[in-house]
């Protein structure tokens, strides 16, 4: 099967090395691609938000199937478009995508599954969004209605703040503060079945002690050896099935990547957020470990054929990923920068450089192109382990003004 991946950060790279390990995978293509994911896959140009461009591109290709990484592609429609012309795609169709393009529309859906969430009002007047934050009190918890690229959600105890927040956005959701460690569970499903992933974590302030503004991932690692042995079944019975169930019903199915993103509570499980794509940078060690092929498994979904394949098998052990980079991240990122060192960094036993942020220059040397240039992810014999190897292969890694965190993944048990 030859197959085009859609996409060119941290994501795309990572499904491009587990799909070239899939043994019924012959070829895999991605369009635009990354620097990294030459050596696996056929790179292509392509603008990603035309459904037209990137069908025909499938087509030219002769793929049997299209994966679509981000969501922007995924929320203007781009999965329907490479269907319709007779290909498999795996990626919710726009009217399911919804789910992560408007928090409003995900919080409408998971009151109507019963799906435990935060309380949230939905609101689009500066006088609305007030009495939000009145009723529900401090800490503060404000959100973009629609896809902001990760700058959407402000959290502050700042009631000026949240609210000029508020004022900005236009229509936001207003929603009670949730307390407890964060996990994230990706489930793959075909609109009916659901399979899900292993939990990972995602570090997403830009500083050592989740301090600093949020980013769109600095780190993450997977397994995790302190949830409960049931947070799995317990998230796919209370969280993702119901929601797949309810998408199906509205007429909407949800065939894809369904990322809950979830807040442990005193009070028990809740959904932080819903993404319609595998997350970013905690596809990173969860494709490391991923023993099944990954190309059956996404065909499968795309088909609508999940009930036949059974639970996903994974390798022993962890894998931790550590984001480098680079200087002015995330405010303004500095790009142009020599990335040195990645030889020496990926013949590390264990170790896989995977490129986001990076290019090649007119003398064909690789260069940063944007914040998160490359996440280091390493395998290992469990997370303290895994971490070890990805943090020997950062020291590699040499960047002028990079910069990464030092506790991704620390003190977190075996
Ligand atoms: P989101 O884009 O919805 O994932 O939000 C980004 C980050 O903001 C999350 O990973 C949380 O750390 C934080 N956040 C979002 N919603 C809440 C909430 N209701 N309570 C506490 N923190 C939140
Ligand atoms: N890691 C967070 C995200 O992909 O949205």
């Amino acid at each position: 099967m030859k197959v085009l991946v859609l996409g060119g950060g941290g994501r795309e790279h990572a499904l491009t090395l587990a799909l070239s390990r899939d043994p019924g995978v012959t070829e895999v293509h991605a369009a635009p691609g990354n620097p990294g994911m030459a050596a696996a896959a056929a790179l292509h140009d392509v603008d990603a938000l035309d459904g037209a461009s990137v069908a025909a591109l499938a087509e030219k290709l002769g793929v049997e199937l299209v994966v679509v990484g981000p969501e922007a592609p995924l929320v203007a429609g781009v999965a329907d478009a490479v269907r319709e012309r007779g290909i498999a795609c795996f990626g919710p169709s726009a009217a399911a995508a919804r789910l992560e393009g408007s928090k409003a529309f995900a919080k409408e859906v998971m009151a109507a599954a019963g799906v435990p969430t935060a309380r949230a009002f939905v609101c689009d007047t500066a006088e609305e969004a007030a009495a939000a934050l009145g009723t529900l009190g401090a800490p503060y918890v404000v959100k973009d209605d629609g896809l902001a690229a990760g700058k959407g959600v402000v959290v502050t105890t700042d009631r000026a703040e949240a609210l000029a927040h508020a004022v900005a956005c236009g229509r936001v959701v207003v929603e009670e503060y949730l307390d407890g460690p964060e996990v994230s569970l990706f489930a793959v499903t075909d609109g009916r079945t659901v399979v899900p992933l292993l939990p990972a974590q995602d570090f997403k302030r830009a500083l050592d002690g989740d301090a600093g503004p949020n980013t769109g991932g600095m780190g993450a690692y997977a397994p995790l050896p302190w949830v409960s042995d049931d947070l799995v079944e317990e998230v796919v019975a209370s969280v993702l099935q119901p929601t797949v169930d309810e998408m199906a019903r509205r007429g909407r199915p949800f065939a894809g990547l369904l990322y809950a993103g979830l807040a442990l509570t005193r009070d028990g499980t809740r959904v932080v957020e819903f993404n319609a794509r595998f997350g970013d940078p905690e596809t990173q060690p969860l494709l490391a470990l991923l023993a099944s092929p990954l190309g059956t498994v996404l065909k499968a979904a795309a088909d609508g054929r999940l009930d036949e394949l059974g639970p996903l098998t994974w390798l022993d052990g962890a894998a931790v990923a550590v984001v480098v980079a680079a200087e002015g991240y995330p405010a303004a990122p500095r790009t142009g920068d020599l990335v040195l060192g990645l030889d020496q960094a990926g013949s590390r036993a264990g170790v896989q450089v995977i490129h986001a942020g990076t290019t090649f220059d007119d003398n064909g040397q690789v260069v940063t192109s944007g914040g998160r240039v490359l996440a280091v992810t390493a395998v290992g014999a469990d997370v303290a382990d895994a971490r070890a190897k990805a943090y020997a292969g950062v020291d590699e890694i040499v960047i002028r003004g990079s910069r990464h965190r030092t506790d991704i993944a620390a003190g977190v048990g075996p």
